[in-house]
């Protein structure tokens, strides 16, 4: 039996074991004419002579042995074909085999039919599974209430099971397609309407399974193939993977990430394919080789130039954690981003979910089975989609060598994407040297140059005493300047506002300047709120062993207090918005070269800690 050209449908099948999941597709396959002719009485036959109650288990367990040509069973998915459609019916034996299925994209679905049991109503898992599906995005969910019998069809006590998880659903902003009352044992309503139930006007199971809209393709989403391999074969390199989304042909110009390697496609080599192929598209597991010789690794991202991921490496994390040990603020993980696997930490835990009250708390750890807001730096940048733009590229998985700790999905709120800040767009430059040294420099000022880089919150006294102590080592013959936020910004940064993008260039520029003045031979005191640690660790990386990062310490109260331009004010009232500290984040130094700390001492105190500093740091070596 061909199935090429069929629709195929894939519906996750969500409930607690003892719900009765495997009744309910060994009644459909059953009542709708699947099962291969006489399997059904051997089981009765077989039961009886063992003296059990005939189970539809027992059958489906059987299916899964032998493998029928209408029905093909796997351990956890089930093949079959009604209508147009062929239906991927996916099954996990478990709760915590579910989610894991979930969360790292083994189960991934187009639909969802959540078993709830109507003789223990909504329990803790019903909302647990509901809420897992929102999450991941799958939006078309036929509620299931099975064990009908158990309630005698009592349709009062049905509609206070359906009114309860209607209720919790559109709390997660879902609208079930419908809420079916079931007896799979007795097969009411599963292929058709049952007198039992005959105040239903709803569908039946399979009604419902026939209603669900097509799944929609992703051909047209940006082109995300992640590398799984490169082959060499004679002198061709093959690269090979799997097209997540979008397409490419022959001839396009690709894009590497994160390596941010660009190259043309020469060939697509499809396995098992009668004609040259010239183009791939979502879902193809395919080879290409390339016109021109790069290096690229297992995990890099491809797509195109235009739509590519993003580069980063820091991101929010909604993740549900599943190993028996709790995750705390400060672990080392290792996260799988596709094939990708890079080491990371956990930098915040924002919040703990409570998926029953749907309300939330602070922590400072994640215990098993509890789901979680965190933020995770990564050791180095990694190539990862917002799971809410792309699903397949916007999940993480948590390992520990083979063991899933955890999944979950990416979201970059506030965090810029750091391509730019690590793409070189110009070609055919050769750097010219300098005649004059640094060390005829040093001779003619009599000090050391360098960059003492300020951070710290608006209003925390970066600019005050960046200008105070300009004016002191002036007075003391230092070749000494002042880069300032609100200054550089009406000038060199005018193009630029609070995005975290705008953010992340204006420290860059800033870094690059103050480098170049450090290099002619100037002691440079920059002062801006500077959020990202990364772009700080960027202009460290620009101006080398003469960056100092100084921290000018100050609460968020404190800061807020002082309010010297009265943009807090502004910022709580709404009127600004993506204000540092208030609706944007403040990330504060690890491992500072020193703390000023603002709050607790006075300008002078300030000061003469910083003149000291400077005194033992600059002096002419
Ligand atoms: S940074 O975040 O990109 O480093 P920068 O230091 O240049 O910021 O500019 C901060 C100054 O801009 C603040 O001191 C404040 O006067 C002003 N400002 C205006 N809007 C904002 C905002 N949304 N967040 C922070 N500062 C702002």
């Amino acid at each position: 039996m061909s199935t090429a050209a069929k629709e195929q449908l894939r519906v996750v099948i969500v409930g607690h074991v003892d719900h009765g999941k495997s009744t309910l597709v060994g009644r459909l396959f059953h009542d709708t004419g699947m099962l291969p002719d006489g399997k059904f009485e051997a089981i009765e036959e077989m039961c009886r002579r063992r003296g059990m109650p005939f189970e539809w288990a027992f059958l489906m367990d059987s299916l899964k042995a032998e493998r029928d040509q209408g029905v093909t069973i796997d351990t956890s998915q089930i093949w079959f074909n009604h209508g147009d459609r062929e239906y991927v019916l996916i099954d996990a034996p478990g709760h915590r085999e579910f989610i894991r299925n979930m969360v790292t994209g083994a189960s991934n679905a187009d639909a969802a039919l959540l078993l709830i049991d109507a003789d223990q109503g909504v329990r803790s898992q019903s909302r647990h599974h509901g809420y897992l599906l929102q999450l991941l995005g799958v939006r078309q969910v036929a509620v299931v209430v099975n064990k009908m019998d158990l309630i005698d069809y009592d349709q009062e006590k049905f509609r206070a099971i359906e009114q309860e998880y209607r209720s919790y659903l559109e709390g997660l902003g879902v609208t079930p397609t419908c809420v079916i009352p079931i007896s799979a044992r007795d097969g009411d309503n599963i292929a058709a309407p049952s007198e039992n139930l005959s105040w239903h006007s709803g569908p039946t199971v399979l009604g419902a399974l026939a209603g669900f809209a097509p799944p929609v393709g992703n051909e047209d989403a940006p082109l995300r193939l992640p590398l799984q391999d490169v082959y060499k074969f004679d002198d061709r390199r093959i690269f090979a993977g799997r097209v997540e989304s979008g397409g490419f042909k022959v001839g396009d110009e690709l894009l590497f990430s994160p390596s941010n390697r660009t190259a043309h496609v020469a060939s697509i080599e499809a396995w098992n394919a009668p004609a040259p192929v010239t183009q791939a598209s979502a879902g193809a597991s395919i080879g290409f080789t390339l016109t021109e010789q790069i290096f690229a690794e297992r995990g890099e991202v491809i797509s195109h130039v235009d739509d590519a991921p993003i580069e980063t490496d820091v991101f929010h994390v909604r993740l549900f954690w599943l190993a028996d040990r709790k995750l705390a603020i400060g672990d080392m993980v290792t996260l799988k981003i596709g094939p990708a696997s890079v080491r990371a930490t956990v930098e915040q835990i924002e919040r703990v979910i409570d998926v029953d009250a749907l309300t939330d708390r602070t922590a400072d750890s994640v215990a098993r089975d509890e789901i979680a807001d965190i933020v995770v730096r990564t050791a180095q940048l990694v190539a990862i989609d917002s799971h809410q733009d792309l699903p397949r590229t916007g999940r993480v998985v948590f390992t520990d060598r083979h063991e899933t700790l955890g999944g979950g999905i990416a979201s970059m709120d506030d965090y810029p994407d750091q391509r730019d800040m690590v793409t070189v767009r110009a070609t055919n430059v050769t750097a010219e040297a300098h005649r004059v040294t640094t060390a005829q420099r040093i001779e003619r000022n009599l000090h050391n140059p360098g960059v003492l880089w300020f951070t710290g919150l608006s209003g925390s006294g970066k600019s005050t005493l960046a200008m105070a102590l300009e004016q002191r080592l002036f007075d003391q013959g230092y070749q000494v300047y002042v880069l300032d936020g609100d200054n550089v910004r009406g000038g060199l940064n005018a193009n630029l506002g609070f995005s975290p993008e705008d953010r992340a260039e204006n420290i860059r520029r800033v870094g690059e300047v103050a480098a170049l003045l450090a290099d002619a031979g100037v002691i440079v005191i920059t002062a801006f709120i500077s959020p990202y640690r990364a772009d700080r660790e960027r202009a460290r990386a620009a101006a080398g062993d003469s960056f100092h990062e100084i921290y000018i310490e100050a609460d968020l109260e404190t800061c807020e207090a002082r309010d010297p331009k009265g943009l807090y004010k502004r910022a709580r009232s709404g009127e600004i918005s993506e204000f540092t500290g208030i609706s944007a984040p403040y990330e504060a130094p690890d491992k500072p070269d020193l703390i000023v700390d603002t709050a607790a001492q006075d300008i002078e105190a300030c000061l003469d800690q910083l003149a000291a500093y400077i005194a033992e740091k600059f002096r002419r070596s």
